[in-house]
């Protein structure tokens, strides 16, 4: 216990253009020991004006989706490619996502998973190494090595593709069914500690 709180980043320069336009670094959410690890891209103005991940309309999307699989959101552990909000949500670049992949790193071999899920292009393309047809790919899984590890990782739509386009939906609920699968979790799994910002 307190190695995730010990390595929450509390201070970070490396990327000029995210110091500029964060208010706060947005560290990962859940318990330390989660089994299912959610990687999205990097936090929006929600995020970054409240510190967490998901938790504007895209949280809301997954949320939802948790709950319909069986999962909650306090038994899985959130977070993002990048810690710092781009400005005008434009997609982290190569750069800032290279500058905070030692953190992403850390983070999961801190916590180390069951399964990786990927929401979205930008985090499948930046831990595959390879571009991704999210659409056509989501729901499959692929073994990584990362930060000296293998790891599982499936492939999932973003949560706001959802709002843009109602047969997504499906595509996002399968994916999550697939990831409690792999995980061997179900929503009465508990008594896991919740652990705020690593
Ligand atoms: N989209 C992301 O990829 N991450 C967030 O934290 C919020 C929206």
């Amino acid at each position: 216990m307190g190695e995730m709180e010990d390595f929450c980043v509390t201070e970070c320069t490396r990327c000029p253009a995210l110091v500029d336009s964060r208010s706060q670094i947005v560290n990962g959410t859940g318990p330390e020991d989660a089994d299912i690890l959610f990687v999205g891209e990097g936090p929006g103005a929600q995020e970054d004006s409240q510190g967490e991940p998901f938790v504007g309309r895209s949280g809301s999307v997954l949320d939802d989706q948790l709950r319909i699989v069986g999962l909650d959101r306090d038994s899985v552990r959130i977070t993002n490619c990048v810690r710092c909000r781009p400005p005008e949500n434009r997609d982290p670049n190569t750069d800032e996502l290279e500058n905070c992949r030692g953190y992403l790193e850390q983070e999961i071999d801190l916590l180390d998973p069951d399964v990786l899920v990927t929401l979205g292009k930008v985090p499948s393309e930046h831990l595959l190494d390879r571009s991704v047809a999210v659409t056509k790919e989501a729901g499959s899984v692929e073994e990584i090595r990362l930060g000296g590890a293998p790891r599982r990782l499936l492939i999932c739509v973003h949560p706001a593709a959802t709002l843009y386009d109602r047969s997504q939906e499906e595509t996002f609920e399968s994916a999550l069914e697939r990831a409690a699968d792999l995980a061997g979790v179900d929503g009465s799994a508990g008594g896991q500690t919740r652990l705020d910002g690593f």
